[in-house]
C-alpha cells in the first residue's frame, strides 16, 4: 500500500470526550430534578416528571419536573419578593454577582459543554468552542452594564419580574442572553427552559447557589408549552422575553395584548446567504458550512436560502457537494464530528416531511453518498438546487441541515429574492467588493448582516429581527432597553389633562354673504382626496357648537394611504441633513401661520388664546427638536470580540401608522408624526377624532414645505375603527397608538398576524408639554430598528 493510499483509506477513529463530570452532576440529583424556586430545590406540586433524552444515543438522561400553575405562581412570588433588595444593592452590587456567575461558568465550562452536547445532540466541538465561551462572555459583558447602569441609563429603571421562555437549539446560550441583561438592569426572573433541553439550566441553578445569588433572583421552572403559557398569563409578570417559533410568538402577542406587559420576541427565519460572482468561492463554501450545518441547521438565523449569481452557480454547487461528501455526522461527544443529532423525533419528522415536499415540488435534491449512524436522530446534510422562489422549501423554515439554492442575475434581483420572505432575522453577503457589500447591506430587511462571514455572535452586538422574525434586540446597548422602562412612565395620568375653557361669544360675522365653504379633505399621496365612501362626520366644539365636517374614511382610504406611503421612496433616501432642512421649513411655515393655527385650536377646544398660542409655540419648538435629531441620532460601532467592525445602524421601521392623541390637537399630532418622519419613516396618520382640524389644516403647510408626496398621509374619521384597519394591514410595519385602553388592546391583538411593531399608551395620558414625557430619544427608538452589519478585517 502506498502512503497516498493509506491516507485515502484512513478512517477516523472515535475521539470521545469524557462525560464523567456531567454524569456526577446528574447523579448528584439522583437523575431526578426538582424545580429551582426561591433558591431551593422544590418538588413540583403535581408530582409529575418527564424524561430528558440524549438525541445522539436515545439514552434517558434524567427526569425533569413538570411545573404547574402553583409552581409558576410560587416562582413568580419568589421573584417578586426578591425584587426590592435586588434593585437596592445597586449596579455595582449586581455587577459583582454577574461577574461571579461568569467566573463560575468558566471554571465549569467543560461540564456545561458536555452536558449540553449530551442533552441537545450538538457536537462537543461547538458547545466547547462556541456556545459556552459565548455564555461566559455574555455574563462578563453584562456585569459591565450593571456597573454602568446608574450613569449610562439614568432615565431608565427596572421593569420588575421577567418571564423568560427559551428554546432547545442553544439552551445555555439563550439562558445567558435572557438572564444576564435582565439581572444587570435590576429585574428578577422566572425562566422556563425548553422541554427537550432543561439540564444546563438546572446546572446553572446550582451555580447560582454556589455563588450565593440572593434567593428568588433567578427561578427555573421546567415544563412544556402549557407551563410557558401559565408564565405568560401570570398577572405579576411585567415582561415576557421569548425565543422560539413564530407560531408561539404570535400566541404570546395575543395573550398579552392590552395587559401592559412588555414583550420581546426572537422568532424564526429563512435567512438569505447571497453570493456575488466575484466572491472567493472556497471561503464561501466554508461560510456555508457555518451557515447551515452549524448546530444541524437548527439555528434561527441559519443561512438556509443560498442565492448565488448565475455565472458562478454551477461551479459553487459542485464545490458544495464535494465539501458535503467530507462532512461527518455522528455522536455528539465525538470530538471529530461536524454534525450531531437532531434534537427530537418530532423535529426530525418535520425535516423529513419538508424535504419530501421539496422533492415532490420538482426541486433537485442532493445528499452525500455515506449513511448516518443508525441509532439516534440523525439527518444528513442536504442541498436543493434549481429551487423556485415560491416553493414551500424556499419559504418555510426547515430548521434542519437543509440548504435551498436559487440563482439570480442582477444585484437588484438578489435584493428582491433576499427580501421575498415574511421573515427578517439575518443575512450574509459574499463579495470581494466592499462597495457592493455596503450597498446591498442596508437594502436587506434583516436585523443582522454578515459580510463575508456567517453565524458570528458577540455579547456587545444586538441581535434580533424584522417582520415575522419578531422584535426587540438581545445583546449590546440596544438590548438593554428590553429590560428597562422610562422613568417618565410613572408620571402618566389616568385622566386627560384639562385646560380651562370658555364658551364662544356669539358669532359677529358679516351675515350678508355666507362664508366660502372650506371643506377639509383627506391628504393622500400629496393630494387632497375625498373619502371613498362619500361620508362625513360633524366636528363640534366642546360646548357642542357646530364647526365643520371632516371626511369619514374607511378601509379603502387606509389602503390608498398605505400604498401612497410605500410609493414615497425619496424620503427614506434623503440624508439626515436634508430631512432636517425640510423639518425646519415646516416649523418656519407653521410660525408664519401661528395665529391661524391658534385660532383653530380655540375654535375646537374652547381654550384661551394664550393657551392655544402656547400649544402652537410648543409645537414649533418640538419640530426643532426633531430637526436637530434628524442628523444626530447615530448608531454605534460595537467592539465585538472577533476581528470585526460591527456597525449598529438605526434604520427606519418603514411605513408606520400613527394614531394621535385626542387632546392637544396640534401638539399631539406634531409630537408623534414628526419624530417618526425624522427617522425616515413614511406615515399614515389618524388625527385627534374630536379635534382633527389642526391636522387637516396642516396639509397646506406640508404642501409648501417640500415634504415629498406620500411621506405624510392624513386620514380622518372614527379613530378606533380606522386603527383596527391599520392594525390588520399587512403592509404597515409599525403602529403607534395614543388613545383608550381598549384601543391599545385592539392594536396589540390585531397586529399579531404580521407582528408589526406597536407602541401604545394603554389609556394613560402624557403631558405633551413636559419635554421628558412628550419628546426625546424614546420616540426615536420606537421609530427605528437597529441593524448590525459585521465587517471582518485582516487576512
Ligand atoms: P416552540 O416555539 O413551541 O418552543 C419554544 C419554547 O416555547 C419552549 O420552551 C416551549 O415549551 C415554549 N412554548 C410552547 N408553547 C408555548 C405557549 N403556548 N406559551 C408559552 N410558551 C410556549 O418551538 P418548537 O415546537 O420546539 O419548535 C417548532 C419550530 O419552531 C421549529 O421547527 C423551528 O422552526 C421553530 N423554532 C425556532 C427557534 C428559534 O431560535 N427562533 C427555536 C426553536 C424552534
Ligand atoms: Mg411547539
Amino acid at each position: 500500500m502506498s502512503i497516498k493510499e493509506i491516507y485515502q483509506t484512513m478512517e477516523y477513529g472515535p475521539a470521545p470526550e469524557s462525560n464523567k463530570e456531567s454524569e456526577d452532576f446528574l447523579n448528584s440529583h439522583k437523575r431526578k430534578f426538582n424545580l429551582f424556586i426561591n433558591g431551593k430545590w422544590t418538588k413540583p406540586a403535581s408530582g409529575d416528571y418527564f424524561e430528558s433524552i440524549s438525541p445522539s444515543t436515545t439514552e434517558k438522561l434524567a427526569l425533569i419536573s413538570n411545573a404547574n400553575e402553583k409552581d409558576v405562581d410560587d416562582a413568580v412570588k419568589a421573584a417578586k419578593k426578591a425584587l426590592k433588595s435586588w434593585v437596592e444593592i445597586g449596579g455595582h452590587g449586581r455587577a459583582r454577582y454577574l461577574y461571579a456567575i461568569a467566573r463560575q461558568i468558566q471554571k465549569h465550562s467543560r461540564n456545561f459543554a458536555v452536558l449540553e452536547s449530551m442533552d441537545n445532540g450538538k457536537p462537543i466541538r461547538e458547545t466547547r468552542d462556541i456556545d459556552i465561551p459565548l455564555v461566559a462572555r455574555h455574563f462578563y459583558h453584562h456585569a459591565g452594564w450593571a456597573q454602568l447602569m446608574d450613569t449610562e441609563m439614568k432615565e431608565y429603571k427596572e421593569i420588575g419580574v421577567i418571564g423568560q421562555i427559551i428554546p432547545w437549539n442553544f439552551p445555555m446560550l439563550m439562558l445567558a442572553w435572557k438572564i444576564a441583561p435582565a439581572l444587570a438592569m435590576g429585574n428578577t426572573v422566572v425562566l422556563k427552559p425548553a422541554e427537550f433541553t432543561s439540564l444546563t439550566a438546572l446546572l446553572f441553578a446550582d451555580i447560582c447557589k454556589q455563588i450565593g445569588l440572593p434567593d428568588g433572583v433567578v427561578n427555573i421552572v421546567t415544563g412544556h408549552g402549557d407551563t410557558g403559557a401559565t408564565l405568560v398569563n401570570h398577572p405579576d409578570v411585567a415582561k415576557i422575553a421569548f425565543t422560539g417559533s413564530t407560531e408561539v410568538g404570535k400566541i404570546i402577542r395575543r395573550a398579552t395584548a392590552g395587559t401592559g406587559k412588555k414583550i420581546s420576541l426572537e422568532l424564526g427565519g429563512k435567512s438569505p446567504f447571497i453570493v456575488f460572482e466575484d466572491a472567493d468561492l472556497d471561503s464561501v463554501v466554508e461560510g456555508i458550512v457555518d451557515a447551515i450545518w452549524f448546530n444541524q441547521g437548527q439555528v434561527c438565523c441559519a443561512g438556509s436560502r443560498l442565492l448565488v449569481q448565475e455565472s458562478v452557480a454551477e461551479k459553487l454547487y459542485a464545490k458544495i457537494r464535494a465539501r458535503m461528501e467530507t462532512l461527518r455526522v455522528g455522536k455528539s461527544l465525538d470530538k471529530s464530528i461536524d454534525i450531531g443529532a437532531i434534537v427530537a423525533p418530532v423535529q426530525l419528522r418535520t425535516i423529513e416531511d419538508l424535504v419530501q415536499k421539496g422533492k415532490e415540488e420538482g426541486n433537485t435534491c442532493w445528499q452525500p453518498s455515506w449513511n448516518c449512524p443508525a441509532d439516534g436522530y440523525f439527518y444528513p446534510p442536504t442541498l436543493f438546487t434549481d429551487v423556485s422562489p415560491s416553493s414551500v422549501i424556499a419559504q418555510e423554515e426547515i430548521f434542519g441541515p437543509v440548504l435551498v439554492a436559487m440563482s439570480f442575475r442582477s444585484h437588484g434581483e438578489a435584493v428582491k429574492l433576499a427580501n421575498n420572505t415574511r421573515y427578517g432575522l439575518a443575512s450574509s453577503i459574499w463579495t470581494e467588493n466592499i462597495n457592493l457589500a455596503l450597498d446591498i447591506a442596508p437594502q436587506i430587511k434583516a436585523g443582522t448582516v454578515w459580510i463575508n462571514c456567517s453565524n458570528v455572535f458577540d455579547a456587545s452586538s444586538g441581535f434580533g429581527g424584522y417582520r415575522e422574525s419578531g422584535y426587540g434586540r438581545e445583546g449590546g446597548k440596544e438590548g438593554l432597553y428590553e429590560y428597562v422602562k422610562h422613568r417618565a412612565e410613572s408620571e402618566f395620568k389616568n385622566d386627560a389633562p384639562k385646560l380651562k375653557t370658555h364658551e364662544p361669544s356669539s358669532k359677529k360675522e358679516n351675515k350678508s354673504l355666507p362664508s366660502i365653504d372650506r371643506t377639509p379633505k383627506l391628504y393622500i399621496g400629496g393630494k387632497q382626496a375625498r373619502p371613498d365612501g362619500g361620508n362625513s362626520i360633524t366636528i363640534k366644539d366642546t360646548y357642542g357648537n357646530y364647526i365643520s365636517e371632516v371626511p369619514k374614511s374607511s378601509r379603502k382610504d387606509i389602503r390608498n394611504a398605505v400604498e401612497a406611503a410605500h410609493a414615497c421612496t425619496s424620503w427614506a433616501g434623503m440624508t439626515g441633513h436634508a430631512k432636517a432642512q425640510v423639518l425646519y421649513y415646516i416649523a418656519e411655515n407653521l410660525s408664519v401661520r401661528a395665529d391661524e393655527f391658534a385660532a383653530r385650536i380655540v375654535q375646537m377646544t374652547n381654550v384661551s388664546t394664550a393657551d392655544a398660542n402656547k400649544e402652537v409655540q410648543t409645537s414649533i419648538e418640538r419640530i426643532y427638536t426633531y430637526a436637530a435629531w434628524a442628523d444626530k441620532y447615530d448608531g454605534l460601532v460595537h467592539h465585538t470580540t472577533q476581528r470585526n467592525v460591527t456597525l449598529a445602524m438605526p434604520e427606519r421601521v418603514g411605513v408606520m401608522g400613527i394614531v394621535c392623541p385626542d387632546e392637544s390637537p396640534l401638539l399631539g399630532f406634531i409630537s408623534t408624526v414628526i419624530p417618526a418622519i425624522a427617522m425616515g419613516n413614511c406615515v399614515v396618520v389618524i388625527p385627534s377624532e374630536s379635534a382633527p382640524l389642526s391636522a387637516t389644516d396642516f396639509y397646506q403647510i406640508l404642501e409648501t414645505s417640500d415634504v415629498p408626496a406620500g411621506c405624510i398621509n392624513i386620514v380622518t374619521g372614527n379613530k378606533d375603527e380606522l386603527t383596527k384597519e391599520m392594525a390588520k394591514h399587512d403592509d404597515i410595519d409599525g403602529l403607534w397608538y395614543f388613545g383608550s385602553a381598549q384601543g391599545s388592546k385592539d392594536v396589540e391583538l390585531l397586529s399579531a398576524e404580521n407582528l408589526k411593531r406597536t407602541w401604545v399608551n394603554y389609556g394613560k395620558y402624557r403631558n405633551w408639554y413636559d419635554r421628558s414625557q412628550g419628546e426625546g430619544t424614546e420616540f426615536l427608538r420606537h421609530a427605528t430598528e437597529i441593524k448590525n452589519i459585521w465587517i471582518p478585517y485582516g487576512a
